[in-house]
This record gives structure tokens, sequence and C-alpha cells, in this order.
């Protein structure tokens, strides 16, 4: 385990987190780092390519000809740690408890992108490797940036290849071997509500002026009903609805509602569109969801005033089929009806990005879900997963190929949340399940 087990945890001793400027030369010095893990592993032409944002990682072993040629990718960039106070260990100091290690990345996606590099690393200590490899680790993954894909989109040919593999996404349960093959796109926003000048007394002025959160309550809540149903007009036009097979495949999956609530979630209540199970909703529905409403007055103590600006940040997960740019023009629409008079408002699109699926027949797939059988002595089971992966899309878009996303994480990573880790035993089992993986890639397809 040493061989990566310190490697490791340097890396997650940098706090790069992409989101926050002040962090940006933690991610700068991450991105250091992980060139210096790609040369250590026997990757040649390592280096940084730096533009807007944050540096992209790049190496390559291109010596197999007639072999294929496999695109790794990961990222290096964290979400922040917040709120510190529920942290047991901290975020930045990496912390080992049994099998556990615990840090902000652990799982997501350090702990996961590091297998990648160490199955290099094993197999270039044994002589040449059996396929050719890219490296393409990114740096804004967390907060939506551009740089991975304007580099994409413009130098498709640095990156040609036959598949790309990703370890980012998590097992459906411990033991279980997971690929994934779909995700959710994204859609995230940011609501601007204006009522007038200045904040104004409650009481001189209450009952003759509007109230800017209470506007921006209103419309946000005009847009889902009490169901979990989005009402955005057209919002479901484009939807994609999953096979019947599929379906019947998740309804295999041993999934038990009750414990997902209680054990996983740890929520007082499941919610959602009727008429749908658990996992088609958080894999393949659309959501709408708030993130946070600024405005107004929240210290301690009270201040009576009726707030003149607030603002909503909320984001939908997208099925496959929906297009982005549509899905923002819907909900443009849908909250300018939906304002009174006397209410202004302004919608920024963060970032966004459209679901991906990943056929399943495919022989990348096909090969990977044997490795991962072959190391875990179970069948490998096919999952969706909610979250979303924005590279992935942009691989089939710009690159024509598909990708392989094999999960190493558990479902009780906490990933995004505080207490994230990674269960030990299972980077070790991804090393060996990756090199048998490219071993058989290189054998006939
Ligand atoms: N690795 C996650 C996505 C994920 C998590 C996939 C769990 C499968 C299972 C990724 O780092 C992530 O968090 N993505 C963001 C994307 C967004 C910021 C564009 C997400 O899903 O919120
Ligand atoms: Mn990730
Ligand atoms: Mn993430």
């Amino acid at each position: 385990m040493e061989d990566f087990l310190d490697d490791l945890i340097a890396w997650l001793r940098i706090p790069s987190i992409s989101a926050l400027p002040e962090h940006a030369n933690d991610v700068h010095a991450a991105a250091v780092f992980t060139a210096g893990l790609f040369r250590k592993a026997g990757l040649e032409n390592v280096g940084l390519i730096e533009g807007e944002g944050h540096p992209l990682v790049v190496g390559d072993w291109l010596h197999a000809p007639g072999k294929p040629t496999i695109l790794c990718y990961g990222h290096y960039d964290v979400q922040p740690a917040e709120p510190l106070h529920l942290w047991n260990t901290p975020p930045f100091e990496p912390t080992v408890l049994g099998d556990n290690l615990y840090a902000r990345g652990a799982a997501d996606d350090k702990g996961l992108a590091i297998i990648l590099i160490k199955a290099v690393e094993r197999l270039r200590q044994q002589g040449p490797l059996p396929v050719n490899l890219r490296f393409l680790f990114e740096g804004e993954e967390e907060s939506g940036g551009d740089h991975v894909s304007n580099y994409l989109r413009t130098h498709p040919e640095a990156l040609a290849c036959d598949a790309a593999l990703i370890c980012d996404t998590e097992m459906f349960a411990p033991e279980l071997p997971t690929l994934c093959v779909g995700l959710r796109g994204i859609l995230y926003a940011e609501l601007e509500v204006q009522t007038g000048e200045t904040d104004l007394h409650s009481g001189v002025y209450g009952g003759a002026v509007p109230n800017a959160i209470e506007a921006a309550a209103r419309i946000v809540s005009s847009l889902k009903d009490l169901h979990g149903r989005i009402l955005i007009p057209g919002f479901y036009d484009d939807v994609a609805a999953p096979t019947a097979e599929e379906l019947a495949s998740w309804a295999r999956l041993p999934f038990d509602a009750g414990a997902f609530q209680r054990e996983e979630a740890r929520v007082h209540a499941l919610t959602g569109e009727p008429g749908f199970g658990v996992l088609e909703r958080s894999w393949a529905r659309p959501t709408f969801e708030i993130h946070g409403i600024r405005g107004g007055f929240t210290g301690p103590g009270a201040k009576t005033v009726i707030p003149c600006e607030a603002t909503v940040k909320f984001s939908c997960r997208l099925a496959p089929g929906q297009d982005p740019v549509r899905v923002g023009e819907l909900l443009n629409a849908a909250i300018e009806a939906a304002a009174l008079p006397g209410v202004r408002t302004q919608l920024k699109i963060l970032h966004s990005a459209k679901a991906s699926v990943v056929d399943p027949a495919n022989p990348y797939v096909r090969k990977a879900a044997l490795a991962m059988t072959e190391v875990f002595g179970r069948e490998t089971v096919l999952t969706r997963s909610g979250g979303s992966i924005p590279i992935v899309g942009l691989f089939a878009e710009t690159l024509g190929v598909p990708s392989v996303l094999t999960g190493f994480g558990l479902p009780d990573d906490n990933l995004h949340a505080p207490n994230e880790k990674v269960y030990l035993p299972n980077i070790e089992r991804g090393i060996e399940a990756i090199v048998r993986y490219w071993q058989s890639l290189g054998e006939a397809l």
C-alpha cells in the first residue's frame, strides 16, 4: 500500500479548491504535484498547459504500435471544505483511520484518480505498457471551468484516442464492482431579483411595497409542484427515458429504499415524482434544486427591514436528450412569466453540461467490466449516476470516443461533504483492475 499512500497523502494536503480565488496558488501547486506523479509513474511529455483558468496536466506513453490508445482523465481540484466544524479531522490533514483515509478530495477525485497513475507506475516498473496512454487531468471540474473544454475543442488531435477512462464514480454497494454507463447533465444558474433601489423600514413601508426575498421565493417555488414535478413549460419535452431493459436491470440491483433513506441519505422522508423509482428519480430524471438564497437580514437578533434585492443559486440536473441551451431559454421564460409587477429579474447561467450515456455493448466497456469482475470476484453491475462529469459529453462530441467510468468509490464516501474519505483497499483493487484492463486491451479486442 505504501507505494501509493505517501503520494496520495501529500497530494491531499494541497487545498486545491478551484472555486475559491484565494486558493489559486494551491490549485497551481496541485497541478505541479500532479505532473510530478505523472513523471514518477513513467509517463513522457509531461507538462502543464496554462491558459485561462487553472492548468491542465498532460502526459503520455505511446510506444505500443497497433494497440489501442486510452485517454485517462481525472481532476486534481476539490470542492470547498466548509462547514469546517463538522469535520472530525482537518480536511487538509489527511488522516488514516482503520481502512479509510479522510480528507477533502480523498474520493473526489485524487484518491480515485491516483489509481490510474499508479497502474501506469506498476506496469512501467515491469517494462513497456500493453496499450498507448494519454493522460489529461484538469483543475476546474468542480467549478465548471472552461479551460478543458476550450482545449478539447481547439486541440482534438492532441488527444486522439480510442476510448477515455475515468475513475471518478462510485460502486453501487461495497464489494460490488460497478461501471457507470450514464450521468446526468447540469445547468447551474443564479437568479437576481430586485424590487427597488434601497432596503426599507418594514413598519413604515410594509404593506405598500414589494419584498425581494418573498418575490424570489415565489418565483422559485412556482417552478416545481409539491410532488416534485417541474413546472417550467416544455421542460420535459426532450427527456429520453431509460429503456425497459435498463429499468429491469436497475430493479435487480440490491437496493432498499428504506435503508437508502435512513442510512445513506439520512433524511426524514424521500421525495420526488410519483410513478418513478428512487433510482430512476436520481439517475435519469431531471431536477430543480435550490442551493442557497442570499439577501435581507440573517444575523443574530432582530432587524425590521424589507430587502430590495435577493439572489438564488440553483441548478437543474438534466436527463439525456435535454439541451442545456434550450432549457436555459425555457427557464428564463418561466421566470419572467412568474415575476409579479415591480419585480425585476436577471438570470445568469454559470455553467452547463449535457447528460451522457455510454453503450454497454462497447468492447472497451465490456473489457473493463470483465477486469473488475476478475479482481472483485463478483459480476460487475452497470449503473447510472445522478452526478455530472461534463468531460464525458465533450469527449464524445470532440473526440468521438466513449468513456469508461470505473467506480471505486463507496456510497458513504461523503463526496462534497464533511468527512470525505476513501476506502483504501479499493485503491489497491482499483490499481489491479486497471492493470488487468489495459493488459486485456493489449490482446485483440
Ligand atoms: N465525481 C463527481 C461526479 C460524480 C459523483 C459522479 C458521484 C458519480 C458519482 C464530480 O466531481 C462532480 O462533483 N461533478 C459536479 C459537476 C459540476 C460542478 C459541473 C457535480 O456533479 O455536481
Ligand atoms: Mn469528481
Ligand atoms: Mn465532485
